[in-house]
């Protein structure tokens, strides 16, 4: 599977979105050796702390289908941007534990720009289970 086509799932996923507060859809989908696709979208609470977004709902959906960090191919995340949506810092923090350090992350938007990246990229100096 091409990067353009694991966006165009993201783009999917963010359809499933639950944003009724901000308004702001994402959508992330999460490619695996064995070509499995895992997607996720922001579902938000009127509780606001409470809300997830696109990217870890995808990990985490994997996860709960026995997937782990060694079969992730790629992560793909779009949002209605004028630059690529880039991973907020929870996220940032949640795919340096569970996705591969040098696996590429695909930040796009509705416009067709995209940006490609690293987990180790966009969290330099990350907070791991070493430091405990
Ligand atoms: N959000 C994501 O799902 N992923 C990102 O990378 C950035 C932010 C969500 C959280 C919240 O539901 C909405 O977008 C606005 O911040």
């Amino acid at each position: 599977m091409d990067k353009q086509e694991l966006i165009n799932i993201a783009i999917e996923a963010r359809s499933l979105s639950y944003s009724p507060y901000s308004h702001f859809a994402v959508g992330a989908a999460l490619l695996c050796k064995d070509g499995s696709v895992y997607v996720g979208s922001n579902v938000e609470n009127a509780s606001y702390p409470l809300s997830m977004c696109a990217e870890r709902n995808a990990l985490y959906s994997a996860f709960m289908d026995h997937k782990t960090k060694d079969d992730f191919v790629a992560l793909a995340v779009v949002g209605d941007t004028d630059s690529p949506i880039t991973p907020c810092g929870a996220c940032r923090q949640v795919i340096s534990e569970l996705f591969p350090m040098n696996a590429p992350i695909y930040m796009a938007n509705l416009r067709g720009a995209l940006k490609e990246t690293t987990i180790a990229e966009l969290l330099p100096f990350a907070f791991d289970g070493s430091d405990l």
